[in-house]
C-alpha cells in the first residue's frame, strides 16, 4: 500500500525516487532475465511484438516521453515502424492504422482516463494492446490483452522519475527481445549496457551538490529556461522542461536544436538559461553550434555532455553509456536540476499546485 511507503531519511519522495533509479535498473535486469541469462518475457508478447507491422505507443506525461525514446529502439533495433502519440489527442486525428497494429500503452498508473479511453476504443475495434504500466492490477492492464510489470516500486511524488527510466529500460529489453525473435542480429547486449547505466545512474546520483550549485547558477531567479537537443537529446530536453515546469512553476521547454532558428531563439535575452545536452557523437558539433548562437544573443548557456564528447567549459559530463541509452543517465541531472529549483523557491515538491499523481478523468 502507497501509504506504507515511508521516506525515510529523505525530504521528499522525489529525492529518494531519483536515488532509487539503479536499484530499479538492476531489479529491472534481474526480473527480464532468466537463469541462462536469455530475456524472459511473455512468449505471448513475443509473438503479438513479432505479429505487428506497425506499433501505436499511446501515453500521457512523461510516459510519452518515455514512449519517444522507445519509438527508436523498436525501429532502430527490431525494425518495426513505430508511432507515438498523446493519449488525449488520439482519437481526434486518429491516424490510418495499419493491417497488424499493435497498441503499446505506457502508463505509470495504469489509470489514466486519456490512455484508457483510447484502449476502449481500439480494442472495440478488434485491435491488441500491451500496457507497460508500475501498477500490474491497475485498469489499463487488465483491460489489455498482455502487461509488461516496470518494478520500480511504488511512485509517489507527482513528478515521475524512476517510472520514466524504468519505461525506458522496459522498453530497450522489449526491443531487444523483438528483434532476437525476428532473427535480427545485434551488436547490442541489454543487460550487459544496463549494468553500466546503473553504475553510472549511481556516480551521478553522488553528485548532489554539483546539480545543487548548477542550479544555483542558472536557475536562482530566472522566470523561464530552455532545454535543447538533437536526435535523442531533444527527446530527453522535452522532459527535463517538464520535470522543471511541474516542481519550480519555471516556465520551461524542450527544442530541437535545429528548430530554435525557426522562432524560439527571438525569446532569449541576456541572461536566459539554455540547458543543453550533448550525449550523441553523430549531433555533437551541431548542438555546440547552437549553444554559440544563444550565447551570442547573451543566454546563461550550459552543456551536458557525455564523457568522450566533452569540451572544457561544459557545465557536467556524463559518465559513458551505450549512445542508444543516454536518455537514462541524461535525464538524472534534470530531474536533480528541477528539484532543486522547486526546493530553493520553497515550493512543495512532491505535491506540486494544480497536478495530481494519476488522472483519472478526461
Ligand atoms: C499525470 C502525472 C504525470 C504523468 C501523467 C501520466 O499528469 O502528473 O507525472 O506523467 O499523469 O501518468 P501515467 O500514470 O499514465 O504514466
Amino acid at each position: 500500500d502507497a501509504s506504507d511507503i515511508e521516506k525515510g531519511t529523505y525530504p521528499h519522495f522525489m529525492l529518494k525516487e531519483i536515488d532509487e533509479q539503479p536499484i530499479v535498473m538492476r531489479k529491472i535486469m534481474k526480473e527480464y532475465q532468466n537463469d541462462n541469462n536469455d530475456l524472459k518475457l511473455d512468449a505471448t508478447i513475443r509473438q503479438a511484438m513479432k505479429a505487428a507491422d506497425r506499433i501505436y505507443i499511446i501515453a500521457a506525461g512523461t510516459s510519452y516521453h518515455a514512449g519517444l525514446v522507445g519509438k527508436e529502439f523498436i525501429e532502430k533495433l527490431a525494425k518495426i515502424p513505430v508511432e507515438v502519440h498523446v493519449a488525449s489527442e488520439f482519437s481526434y486525428n486518429m491516424p490510418l492504422l495499419s493491417e497488424k497494429p499493435l497498441f503499446v500503452f505506457i502508463s505509470q498508473s495504469g489509470e489514466t482516463a486519456d490512455s484508457r479511453a483510447v484502449l476502449v476504443k481500439i480494442k472495440e475495434m478488434g485491435h491488441p494492446a500491451l500496457t507497460i504500466t508500475n501498477v500490474p492490477g491497475s485498469t489499463l492492464s487488465r483491460e489489455a490483452d498482455y502487461t509488461l510489470h516496470l518494478h520500480a516500486g511504488p511512485e509517489i511524488a507527482v513528478a515521475s522519475t524512476k517510472a520514466y527510466t524504468a519505461q525506458i529500460a522496459v522498453l530497450a529489453i522489449l526491443a531487444v527481445d523483438t528483434a532476437r525473435a525476428k532473427g535480427i542480429e545485434l551488436d547490442f547486449d541489454p543487460m550487459q549496457e544496463l549494468a553500466i547505466v546503473a553504475n553510472a545512474m549511481e556516480v551521478l546520483t553522488a553528485q548532489k551538490e554539483t546539480i545543487e550549485q548548477i542550479t544555483r547558477n542558472y536557475l536562482a531567479t530566472t522566470r523561464n529556461a530552455f532545454f535543447i537537443g538533437r536526435s535523442t537529446d531533444f527527446n530527453v530536453s522535452l522532459e527535463g522542461a517538464l520535470k522543471l515546469k511541474e516542481i519550480s512553476y519555471i516556465q520551461a521547454e524542450g527544442f530541437a536544436g535545429g528548430e530554435l532558428k525557426h522562432g524560439t531563439i527571438a525569446l532569449i535575452e541576456k541572461g536566459t538559461p539554455v540547458i543543453a545536452l550533448a550525449t550523441q557523437e553523430n549531433v555533437n558539433y551541431s548542438i555546440r553550434g547552437n549553444v554559440q548562437e544563444v550565447v551570442a544573443r547573451g543566454a546563461n548557456a550550459m552543456v551536458i555532455s557525455m564523457k568522450g564528447l566533452e569540451q572544457d567549459d561544459d557545465a557536467f559530463v556524463l559518465p559513458q553509456v551505450h549512445e542508444l541509452l543516454t536518455p537514462l543517465v541524461s535525464v538524472v541531472p534534470l530531474q536533480l536540476l528541477a528539484y532543486y529549483a522547486a526546493l530553493h523557491r520553497d515550493c512543495d515538491v512532491d505535491k506540486p499546485r494544480n497536478l495530481a499523481k494519476s488522472v483519472t478523468v478526461e
